[in-house]
């Protein structure tokens, strides 16, 4: 068996498309177009290429985006004064501080000075906690993009199990939470845990974000399973490729998703989507 392939960008263009169509909407009825700040601190080369991925898509779904570049040597006080000043602005949905910040700056303390209804990456406590609580409010948008991937399946997800590999807060953590709440049951691995393979043997949905090239083997699936490659890895030949060895896995598996077109596009159109969610919530107040 071949795998299908879960394609990422066809399903990220429709969902900016909803996005778009929804933008012009609210425009024609008067309103003003969803607001998204970035912050870029410092000169961090694929930083800098993911931020402008995600002004190009806002400014194709009509969005309001701007830029604030800082250096590399700004001090954490001014950071937090530039998310104060942001956080009082009206014409601001969204405040994204792309991560990572440089050492001399606590991320924790960045995230929770970000206004909950404007954190469109959903990594404030509020946000977590609420997708914890089965409440979601703004969700982290590579975890509830893979979600979107996973309902284009048709697959029911109920009682399945699930697998998800890393625990970052900005991934592994709330991936779990997302397959808990779709009611999956989930186990997150890590690097200290043991006979990983075999757990990922029991898995009908397995979610690879390790950071590790080619790390998940073709021998450790289950013959019909979900494969969603959540890796960017840089080779040493400059080609891009996942934490998943494609071409086994794909023998394997039912779906797979591609490196590069898989879940990286996702992320960037549901950030779309979460900037598009925030503005409607400050519609409402
Ligand atoms: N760095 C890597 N991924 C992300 C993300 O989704 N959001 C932010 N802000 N920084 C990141």
């Amino acid at each position: 068996m071949t795998a299908q392939i879960l394609d990422g960008k066809a399903i990220a263009a429709d969902v900016r498309e909803q996005v778009r169509i929804q933008v012009e909407q609210r425009v024609r009825s008067g309103q003003r177009p969803p607001g998204l700040v970035v912050i870029l601190v410092g000169e961090n080369p694929a930083s800098q290429v993911y931020v402008r991925n995600k002004q190009a898509a806002c400014e194709k779904v009509g969005f309001h985006s701007e830029l604030k570049r800082l250096p590399a040597s700004t001090r954490q006080e001014e950071l937090l004064a530039l998310i104060d000043e942001l956080n009082a602005r009206e014409d601001v949905d969204g405040i994204l501080v792309q991560l990572p910040l440089p050492e001399q700056i606590d991320e924790n303390l960045v995230t929770e000075r970000i206004s909950p209804t404007k954190d469109v990456d959903g990594f404030h406590p509020y946000n977590i906690g609420r997708l914890a609580l089965r409440m979601p409010l703004l969700r982290p948008c590579t975890p509830k993009g893979v979600m979107t991937m996973l309902d284009r399946t048709g697959m029911d997800l109920a009682g399945r199990d699930a697998i998800v590999i890393g625990q970052s807060n900005i991934v592994g953590r709330p991936m779990f939470l997302e397959l808990l709440a779709a009611r999956c049951t989930p186990t997150v691995c890590h690097s200290r845990t043991r006979d990983l393979p075999d757990k990922v043997r029991r898995a009908d949905i397995v979610v690879a974000a390790v950071g590790v090239p080619k790390f998940v083997q073709g021998d450790w699936i289950k013959p019909g399973a979900v494969v969603i490659d959540v890796g960017i890895n840089r080779l040493e030949d400059g080609s891009l490729c996942g934490d998943v060895d494609y071409e086994a896995v794909k023998e394997v598996a039912a779906w797979i998703t591609p490196v590069p077109g898989g879940v990286g596009p996702m992320t960037v159109a549901t950030l779309l989507e979460n900037t598009l969610q925030a503005a409607e919530l400050h519609a409402r107040n």
